[in-house]
């Protein structure tokens, strides 16, 4: 396997290293865990030392057969990036799921333990979006920060480097940032050209937390039920098209290049080896100049794609609630 060290990093505030791009592991409904696992060993292959992973994605058992077989090849654990991610159904038990979790995956710990929505509002896997949880709520700030204690102690416990936060939004970070007593070290957040979030990125950044970008080239695959008449494609954006025609790469290469140009960790999805390989080679390759990123820093449409719809709970007005 290749050295990681063709692998830029960036730095957290910690002083560890996390390589600027991963591979995302979630196959929603179109591929396979068997798929997943081969792509996680084919994308170590080519170079890739982080990856994406949740307990909710349903393939952390054949994930964990990759891994192995990628810390057989000669990889030190030491030179991968693993992030696992905390189930809404498990807030009320963090330290036992990420165990699980841990067991799963073949790992002794985590280098980054997520909270993976900020709700323990539970959905069975495929629920249409009009579908209600009955015990589904808002935020509540107490319960989220007895959530965090859990994690908290796998820090101190040694299962989890780093712990942070998905799916927030500034006012809830805010509340988070008075009360942890171990700080947040990366947020993972939707972040394509047509979802910037730029306040919420700025906050974020301004206080040392780094933005993992999730869905960095629009999610083209999501499923159906993902999909509302008024979402938009990144890749067929004109500036995107203009750029990628103009220096004769895919518009996936652009939106990768500015989302590390940016400073935020895309970590895009794919079991296509071309794919993968191509993704890891634009962010290794030459950067978009400050022209390019201030002409995609223009075609920001707060374009929400994974909306959430499914954690609402009863009566509440739409899917905007959740994000305050
Ligand atoms: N924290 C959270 O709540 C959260 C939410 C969503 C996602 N995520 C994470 O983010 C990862 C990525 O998100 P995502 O899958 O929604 O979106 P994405 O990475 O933007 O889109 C993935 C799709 O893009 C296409 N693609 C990938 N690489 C390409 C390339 N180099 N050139 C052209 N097309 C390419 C593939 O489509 P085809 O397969 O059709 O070829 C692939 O299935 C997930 O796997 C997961 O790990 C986290």
């Amino acid at each position: 396997m290749k050295s990681s060290s063709l692998v830029p990093t960036r730095r957290l505030a910690t002083g560890a290293e996390i390589p600027v791009i991963g591979l995302g592991t979630f196959g929603s409904d179109k591929y396979s865990p068997a798929q997943v696992a081969e792509a996680v060993v084919g994308a170590a292959e080519v170079g890739y030392r982080h990856f994406d992973c949740a307990a909710v994605y349903g393939n952390e058992r054949e994930v964990g057969g990759a891994l192995a077989t990628i810390l057989g090849n000669g990889v030190g654990r030491e030179e991968l990036w693993v992030t696992g991610k905390l189930w809404n159904n498990r807030h009320g038990d963090p330290e036992a799921a990420c165990e699980e979790s841990l067991r799963d995956l073949g790992l002794s710990y985590f280098d980054l333990y997520l909270i993976h929505w900020p709700f323990p509002n539970y959905h069975a896997p495929g629920v249409s979006v009009d579908s209600r949880d009955p015990h589904a709520r808002p935020y509540i700030h107490d319960d989220y920060m007895a959530t965090w204690r859990g994690l908290e102690r796998l820090v101190w416990r040694g299962l989890v480097r780093h712990i942070g936060t998905s799916n927030m939004t500034v006012s809830k970070l805010k509340l988070l940032l008075r009360d942890a007593a171990v700080l947040p070290s990366a947020n993972e957040m939707e972040l394509h050209p047509h979802f910037q979030q730029p306040s919420l990125f700025e906050f974020v950044v301004g206080q040392g937390i780094l933005p993992i970008g999730y869905s960095p080239l629009g999610s083209p695959s999501r499923p159906a039920r993902d999909r509302t008449p008024s979402d938009t494609s990144d890749m067929d954006d004109p500036v995107i098209l203009s750029i990628a025609e103009a220096r004769g790469i895919s518009p996936a290469a652009v939106c990768l290049k500015w989302a590390v140009g940016r400073g935020q960790v895309p970590i895009p999805f794919s079991v296509k080896r071309s794919q993968y390989e191509a993704s890891l080679q634009a962010v290794c390759g030459e950067p978009l100049s400050s022209e390019e990123m201030a002409a995609i820093s223009k075609i920001d449409r707060g374009c929400r794609l994974i909306k959430g719809q499914v954690f609402l709970w009863e009566g509440a007005p739409g899917w905007e609630a959740l994000w305050d």
